[in-house]
């Protein structure tokens, strides 16, 4: 297999333009930060280019605004942070990526740092359109791609972009992941159980049906459980649910038997009528038109428990509720503390994956301890599939 090319600490970077595609995908409401992990992940890198002169053009994405300017979607708090935070000069750009943008880049002196708004603005960012990548390749000498998060999107500012500069790298953070994570899937041990949450069900859907070979429980928890219930014909009332999902759920129970792998879906979960409402526990056959289901119920956290007690290696991914109230937030840490106290006291190997579940941990007021904690969602279950990421093979 090709080497992935990371980046050369040694490399004679002075008053070169560095394009760093980070993932600064960090949750934000009413324009606050809500929680930072990510962000504090990549200072290290940024404070290393900013000492030895380069000049710095971050490129990020936040949510998924489809090309449309969505100003909530706005990078402009994160922005706000770099700029308390770097002892440099930091700079917004806000403009288009056109024929003309290096020229506006071309104020930027060594050791400053500009950070792009949102790339997805553009829409040409996610079709990884040529002409796009291109624009964005004139603003830089060397491209370094730190975000492995975001490596198994076909994405302009992660694939296409690399076509046209002959000095592209993978950066430190992305390098601790993928050497982290490959050391979890050399040592791992059996029982392996994965649990998996989350409300970017699209996006893992498909990926269960081959983690189906690599462990022997699989867990299905917050609104990815839902397409579980619908499949079994129960009534979900409001809650947040994925389309055309029944072939796919019918492929996962079919595999699963074939493989001898146990799907544990909820058994109980937590209803409101509202995201911002209080919970109540209910059975699945209770469920009113007018509920959500937004985290799983207090049988399902002691099923949970049992199994991970049992497991000697444990791969979570995904919230089990809507861990944003604090009323839907149980289900997710009492996973975290379990799994936390089986990692320190009976030596279980653990990774938690996820800017979703990292935030939901956060809340804890507790420390908690892992084997690898790990910033990626998607990517992370893609890589654990075995699947050669877009974002990676570019890089070899
Ligand atoms: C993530 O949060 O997993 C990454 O930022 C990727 O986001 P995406 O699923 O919207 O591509």
């Amino acid at each position: 297999m090709d080497k992935i090319n990371f980046f050369p600490s040694n490399l004679e970077i002075k008053n070169q333009k560095i394009i760093l595609r980070l993932d600064l995908n960090v949750p934000i409401k009413n324009k606050m930060i809500l929680d930072d992990t990510r962000i504090v992940l990549c200072l290290p890198f940024i404070k290393q280019l900013i000492e030895k002169k380069a000049k710095i053009i971050i490129i990020s994405h936040l949510g998924r605004p489809k090309g449309i300017k969505d100003p909530d979607l706005s990078l402009m708090p994160i922005y706000k942070y770099l700029k308390k935070t770097l002892q440099t000069n930091v700079y917004f750009f806000t403009g288009n990526i056109d024929n003309e943008v290096s020229q506006k880049f071309s104020h930027l002196n060594q050791g400053e740092v500009i950070l792009i708004e949102n790339i997805r603005y553009f829409e040409e960012e996610t079709n990884n359109d040529e002409n796009f990548s291109k624009k964005l390749a004139s603003l830089g000498d060397i491209y370094i791609n730190d975000a492995f998060s975001c490596s198994h999107r076909k994405q302009s500012s992660i694939h296409n972009i690399t076509k046209f500069l002959d000095r592209c790298f993978a950066g430190p953070l992305l390098k601790k992941e993928i050497d982290a994570i490959n050391l979890v899937i050399k040592n791992k041990k059996e029982p392996v159980t994965c649990i998996i949450g989350g409300s970017k069900i699209s996006t893992k859907i498909n990926v269960l049906s081959n983690l189906i070979k690599e462990v022997n429980s699989l867990i299905i928890v917050g609104a990815m459980a839902n397409n579980f219930f619908l499949y079994k014909n129960l009534n979900i009332g409001k809650s947040l649910v994925e389309t055309d999902t029944k072939e796919i759920i019918k492929k996962i129970y079919e595999k699963a038997k074939k493989n001898n792998c146990e799907i544990v879906i909820p058994e109980d979960c937590i209803v409101s009528t509202s995201f911002d409402g209080e919970g109540k526990n209910k059975n699945l056959d209770q469920i009113e038109n007018s509920e959500m289901i937004l985290d799983i119920g207090v049988n399902t956290i002691k099923k949970i428990q049992d199994i991970i007690d049992h497991s000697s290696t444990v791969l979570w991914n995904g919230p089990a509720g809507y861990f944003e109230n604090k009323n839907f937030l149980k289900g997710t840490i009492s996973i975290a503390e379990t799994i936390s106290k089986n990692t320190s006291k009976k030596n279980l190997i653990s990774v938690i994956g996820g800017g979703d579940t990292l935030a939901a941990i956060n809340k804890n007021k507790n420390k908690l301890s892992f084997s690898h904690l790990s910033t990626a969602g998607g990517a992370f279950l893609e890589y654990l599939e075995g699947k050669d990421l877009p974002g990676l093979s570019v890089l070899k």
